[in-house]
């Protein structure tokens, strides 16, 4: 086998894996919104917006943090676990995770602040199992099936694309992921009012 082909095959390999990074959509202007204006697109009606957010510390490892509406990450200390229903009617559907970073001056309503360099780390929780009000560092939910996603760069002005996958896994019950970072201050209110800010899954038919 060539390099090039076997190289070929190695990344079309991993590119299918689960929890892979499938794309990093730089917001050029085709991702812009003719009638909103923004950057990224959730369609109406074709999405979910995170039934449950909350934090875990590290540092506070039995602190509950409850019902929360900002995402807040700290380095290797305060990250966010965020929660999603799927309705058993989505089984056939392909779910999109998408992180909307767009940057201050897009935002009306929402403000976020972000210091760092940036490097965040998502891992699925077992569907099914989701985070609650006793919700703590030491008192996570169930692990899931899959190894850790790949670390993602995130800054502002872009959104990202975490993972595409078949609905069916999570279909009429919850999925919960916790995001995390070694080195970045972020707390930012997910919203959608104007432009989409933060963590949302989108549904997709081909
Ligand atoms: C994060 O915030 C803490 C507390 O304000 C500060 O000491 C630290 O330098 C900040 N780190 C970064 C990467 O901004
Ligand atoms: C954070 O994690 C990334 C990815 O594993 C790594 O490259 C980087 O060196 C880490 N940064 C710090 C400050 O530990
Ligand atoms: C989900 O994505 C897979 C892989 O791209 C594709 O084969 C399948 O047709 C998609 N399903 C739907 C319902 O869009």
């Amino acid at each position: 086998m060539k390099v090039a082909t076997l190289l070929a095959a190695i990344v079309g390999v991993a590119s299918a894996a689960p929890g892979q990074l499938v794309s990093k959509r730089a917001l050029t202007p085709q991702d812009i919104n003719p009638r909103t204006g923004c950057p990224g697109y959730l369609t109406p009606g074709e999405f979910e917006f995170p039934h449950y957010i909350t934090q875990i510390s590290k540092s506070q490892p039995d602190k509950a943090f409850g019902p929360q509406y900002f995402g807040v990450f700290t380095p290797n200390d305060v990250s966010s676990i965020f929660s999603f229903d799927i309705p058993a009617s989505r089984a056939g559907a392909n779910c999109t995770l998408e992180f909307f970073f767009p940057t201050q001056s897009q935002l009306k309503t929402s403000s976020y602040t972000y210091s760092g360099a940036g490097s965040f780390f998502f891992t699925g929780y077992n569907p099914g199992s989701c985070p609650n009000a006793e919700t703590t560092y030491n008192n996570q939910p169930k692990p899931g099936p899959f190894p850790p996603f790949p670390p993602v760069h995130m800054e502002p002005g872009n959104a990202y694309t975490i993972d595409i996958g078949p609905c069916w896994v999570g279909a009429g019950t919850c999925v919960a992921g916790l995001t995390s970072t070694n080195d970045t201050n972020f707390s930012f209110f997910q919203d959608y009012d104007e432009c989409p800010i933060g963590i949302y899954t989108g549904y997709s038919y081909l």
